[in-house]
Order: structure tokens, then sequence, then C-alpha cells
């Protein structure tokens, strides 16, 4: 195996959806349903080092341990969209390090595809732009296409069947008076796969046409609120919006509860410290952890409040964070 000459590092923050994407319309190409927008977080990210290797296989080390078979073929498969497009077929040894409880309904698909994708769309000397790398990385997780840009992203549906318009837009750089708290209640790796639970919602929920309908209206509404700066409305669409997804799901056969005992703490804690006056809001992905949707001036003392009930350890707060960094390029 021989390595080294051409190394690249990639860096790239998750994001937390505060309108949904849940469900395909194209399961091979990773096409969604609806349209969908996100908060990029700067405490949660992906590292990852990509290099040509002389090797039969690709090769896949997560958080230091070489991956089985099938994990390794997820990224082989991903991979070969990038060997493709550039009519390079080297094998590629990736390392990748997540500062993201993995699975957990944190996100860190996101921020995996996206750190993964940023590498090797230099390692392939594709050189493509933000927009059109968010095609490609939409091909690795649905919510890795959001993850390659700063602050407020729309991941834009697109009407095309091939996918050609379905990609990430900027929105706003978000450096303002917002942040995240995010209250961790399980760090397990997650039960069902998001991709299952999509499915599944899609197939058996009667809820689910509900939730498509309104979609297009909550994007409209959360891009003025953006727009306007205003954390309640941000929060107040993105606390109602997480909760209709979550009732599809409810309505699934057999039904899929993400939920735990501690998401409803958070959530009644967040009510309560709202009737107080300060501007916050939940969010739960497929997951039971709590993202928090608070202003920036008020992050500390939400803080503060949270440690009455949580230990610190269980609570990450987040600014905003920028979107793929490349940390290193060592091509030859
Ligand atoms: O892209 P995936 O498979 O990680 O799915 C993400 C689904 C949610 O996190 C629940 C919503 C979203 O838009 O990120």
């Amino acid at each position: 195996m021989i390595s080294g000459d051409n190394m690249i590092k990639a860096k790239c923050n998750t994001n937390i959806a505060l309108v949904k994407y849940w469900g395909k319309r194209d399961e091979n190409l990773y096409l969604p349903m609806t349209s969908s927008i996100s908060m990029t977080l700067k405490e949660f990210y992906t590292i990852t080092s990509v290099d040509f290797i002389d090797s039969h296989e690709d090769i896949f080390i997560l958080d230091g341990i070489i991956q089985n078979e099938k994990e390794t073929k997820k990224v082989s498969r991903f991979i070969d969209i990038f060997r493709e497009k550039a009519n390079i077929y080297k094998k590629v040894k990736v390392d990748s390090i997540n500062h993201v409880a993995t699975a957990a309904g944190l996100a860190s698909s996101a921020s995996a595809y996206g750190a993964l994708a940023g590498g090797l769309n230099l390692l392939f000397d594709l050189n493509l732009n933000m927009v059109e790398l968010s095609k490609l990385a939409r091909r690795g997780s649905g919510s890795a296409t959001r993850s390659l840009m700063s602050g407020f992203v729309k991941w834009d549906k697109g009407i095309m069947p091939n996918g050609e318009d379905s990609k990430a837009i900027q929105l706003d750089n978000g450096y303002w008076d917002i942040a995240m708290a995010v209250v961790l209640i399980d760090e397990e790796k997650k039960k069902i796969s998001s991709t299952e639970a999509m499915k599944r919602t899609i197939e058996t929920s009667p809820f689910y046409e509900g939730w498509v309908n309104e979609q297009e209206l909550d994007i409209l509404q959360m891009e003025r609120a953006i727009k306007n700066r205003d954390v309640d409305k941000i929060g107040k669409i993105a606390e109602r919006n997480a909760l209709k997804m979550h009732a599809t799901m409810l309505g699934a056969k057999p039904p899929i509860i993400y939920f735990q005992e501690g998401t409803f703490k958070v959530m009644r804690i967040v009510e309560t410290l709202r009737e107080y006056g300060f501007s916050l809001y939940y969010t739960m992905d497929a997951g039971p952890n709590v993202k928090i949707i608070c202003k920036k001036s008020e992050l500390d003392l939400i803080e503060k409040e949270l440690e009455k009930y949580f230990s610190k350890d269980k609570i990450i707060t987040s600014e905003i964070g920028s979107g793929l960094e490349i940390l290193y390029d060592d091509r030859s």
C-alpha cells in the first residue's frame, strides 16, 4: 500500500435542519420530496484525509478503526461517483475523525460526507464550486447537501429527474445574534436509520401527505424570518416543523419513535424558560437529542439554566459555523 503523495485533509461542519428533509422521491439519486433549510454548526464537524493507494480495495478508517466491508462499501460507492466523473479509477484511503456523536441524530453523516466530498473534489482534480459539489455530497447523505456552506443553507429539492437542480444555496452567513445549544440524551447509534425510517413513513403513514403539503409554506416563511433575523419566528417555525416530521413517523406502521423521556424533559424546560422571557425553541432529528435554537446573547444564561437539570458534559453550545474548509493539500 503506497500513499502519502496526494494527501488532502478537509474539515466540514455539520448542520441542523430548521425545516426538515424527510423522504426521498428517488432513492438512488437521493432526491428529496421537499426542500429544506438548515443552520451550520461550528462545534460539530468531521475531519477527513483522503489519498490514493496502491490496493485492490478502498480503505475506510473511522475514528482510528478500520471499518468492515459493509461500511467500506458505502464509502466506495460514493467514491465511485468521483472516479467516474474524473475518469480516474484509483483506489482511495479515507481516514476520518468525527467530532459529532455518530448516528445519534446529530447529523454526523452530513459532516462526514461533506468532508469526504471536499477531499475527493481535490484529490480527483475536479475543482467543483460548492453548489456543484453539493450535488455530489447529496449522493452520500441528503443532509450533506447543506453542510458545505456556512450559515443558513437551503437545499432546493429541484424538479429534474436526474437531480441536476437538486442543490444547496446559501441564504445568509448567520453571523448575528443566533446560536444553538444541544442537549445529549443518548449517544448510542440509532436503531432505525433515517433512510429506513423515511421509507417506512412514506409507504405507511397517513400523515405523510399533509407533511409534504405544508413544506413549501414553511420554507417561504423560514426564508423570510432568516432575512429579517427574527430568532423567535425562526424558532417557532422550526419547532412546529420538527413536531410535524415526528408526527408523520408516529403514524407509520409500525410506528417510529425517536423520542425518549429525556427528550420530553428538555422540551418542557424550553417551554418554561420561554415563559420567563427567553427566546428559545427546540428541534429534534432522527434521534432523542434536542437542539435548542436561541439568541447568541442569551446562550450563557440558557446554558446555566440547563445545567440545573443536566450534567455539563451533556450540554454543548455552538455558534454558527463555516462549511467546508481544506486544511491540507499535498497534491504533487
Ligand atoms: O441525510 P440523512 O439521511 O442524515 O437524513 C437527515 C434527516 C433529518 O436529520 C431528520 C432531517 C434533516 O433535514 O437533516
